[in-house]
């Protein structure tokens, strides 16, 4: 038995995250690390990743704005610690720091750094068991960012940041990322050392890492092969570019995996989405949620989809708003139809153009084709909802159910005043207000009879 040694156990691992500044250049009422990409806000794609390396604890550093970013945060389990005057970076992660338990790997991460990937952040952390690590990239324009000095042998010496940075440092295009890694003993010890004398009169959190490398204590740098995963958000325009840099990318994705993606540049993933094979999403959708699509699944132009279940074959036409609605195989939604949460088709089921249903099913093969209103409504199989027909369903005070069977025609402009029940085969005749129930096989006719007039004269014009 030679060479055999145990495996040293991992420390525990706290993280912090900062998000006390105030954002300047959004010009934004809304403290930055809430603006939203992909429809979630900067700082909870942080705090998403951060959970899934299990840390003991994840603190937030708040300031600006902490009531609404601390509420836009609730019941998750986190550690909020508020800085109250924004002294910077260093003095943020110090507001945690003293929280965090002895022997353990602590890591910071920037709440306007929002795409930072797991499999990165696991690789630093093994790294920061003994040893501050810092993670750097190389950008071909690196303005901004906190410059990487280096000496001639390539060792690290520290981080100067775009402020104080001379003419020939601005040039340097390794830059911080601001992601950074440290046992926890450590970093204390450092950042009390951390001076504000710079352009800035704050406390630089990448100062650390200079001043642990003048002491002796090697400082690992590790540099990420995929810039995207640290742009930093600090206006409108870098929080655009990284929202369809995101897109894009999911857009790709989903291609690789056999969807017809009709433009990258136009499609808005912000939740979830899974498909099939064949699946194909045309201009402008907006996925919201989570949304699945089945096989040969085809999303028209223009529409809007949040938490809707599709199963394959269907096709949803242009124009379409669908939220909380599961729609069976085959079906054919659209254009321009809107399906509100509760809404459940069966297979081949039709729902066209300008038709809104709520709390409502459609059996195999019914169809609403125009222009109607269907809410907390049960409709069978193989039934055919005339144009401009309305369920009643609200009193003014309380909601009613309409039941309509398998087989059911109603005719067109027909009102049906909940609650109400149409048995199988009831045939309603067009331009019928309905107040009673339907039996099997029964015509209903509730419009005032026609009556012609012969001879009429027509009004003469008014001579007053
Ligand atoms: C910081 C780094 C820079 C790095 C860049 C990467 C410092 C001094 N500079 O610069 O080296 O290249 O990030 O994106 O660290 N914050 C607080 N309290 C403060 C100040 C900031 O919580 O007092 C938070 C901000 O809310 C933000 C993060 O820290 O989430 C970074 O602050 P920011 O002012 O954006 O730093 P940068 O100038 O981008
Ligand atoms: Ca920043």
């Amino acid at each position: 038995m030679e060479g055999f040694t145990l495996a040293t156990a991992f420390k525990d691992l706290e993280v912090i995250i900062l998000a006390a500044g105030r954002g300047t250049r959004m010009c934004s009422s809304i403290p930055k690390v809430l603006h939203p990409l992909a429809g979630k806000p900067l700082l909870q794609h942080v705090i998403d990743t951060a959970k899934q390396l299990s840390p003991t604890q994840i603190h937030v550093v708040v300031g600006h704005g902490a009531d609404a970013v601390q509420a836009a945060l609730a019941n998750q389990k986190l550690t909020f610690h508020t800085q109250v005057e924004q002294l910077g970076t260093g003095d943020a992660v110090a507001c945690a720091l003293p929280a965090c338990k002895p022997n353990t790997a602590v890591l910071v991460l920037f709440g306007d750094v929002p795409l930072i990937a797991l499999s990165t952040l696991q690789a630093l952390i093994t790294g920061a068991q003994d040893n501050p690590i810092m993670l750097a990239a190389r950008l071909d324009n690196p303005g901004g960012y906190g410059r990487v000095l280096r000496d001639e042998k390539g060792d690290f010496l520290a981080v100067v940041e775009q402020a104080d940075a001379s003419e020939t440092q601005a040039l340097i295009n390794e830059v911080n990322t601001g992601v950074l890694a440290a046992p926890a003993e450590q970093l204390v010890a450092l950042l009390n050392r951390v001076e504000n004398d710079n352009a800035q009169k704050e406390y630089y959190l990448p100062d650390v890492l200079g001043l642990a490398q003048q002491e002796g204590t090697e400082v690992a740098i590790a540099v990420t092969e995929d810039p995207f995963e640290m742009y930093g958000v600090n206006d409108r325009l870098q929080l655009q570019t990284l929202e369809r840099a995101l897109q894009c990318r999911r857009a790709d994705a989903l291609m690789a995996a056999g969807v017809a993606v009709a433009d990258r540049q136009r499609i808005d993933i912000r939740g979830e989405l899974d498909c099939g094979v064949d699946v194909e999403i045309d201009i402008n959708v907006v996925f919201e949620g989570r949304v699945s699509l089945g096989d040969g699944v085809k999303i028209g132009a223009h529409c809007v989809l949040k938490d809707v279940v599709v199963a394959s074959g269907t096709d949803i036409q242009p124009f379409c708003h669908l939220e909380g609605a599961v729609v069976g195989e085959r079906c054919r939604i659209g254009p321009y139809a809107r399906l509100r949460p509760g809404s459940i088709l069966s297979e081949t089921a039709r729902v066209g153009n300008f038709v809104e249903t709520k709390n409502t099913t459609l059996g195999v093969g019914s169809k609403a084709n125009h222009l109607a209103y269907l809410g907390d409504t049960n409709i069978g199989a193989q039934s055919n909802i005339g144009a401009g027909t309305i369920t009643c369903n609200y009193d003014g005070i309380n909601k009613h159910h309409t039941t309509v069977g398998d087989a059911v025609f109603v005719g067109s402009n027909s009102t049906l005043v909940a609650p109400i029940d149409l048995s199988d085969g009831a045939f309603v005749a067009a331009g019928s207000v309905l107040t009673n129930n339907v039996s099997t096989k029964e015509l209903a006719v509730g419009r005032a009879r026609q009556r012609n007039i012969s001879g009429w004269q027509r009004p003469d014009e008014n001579k007053d």
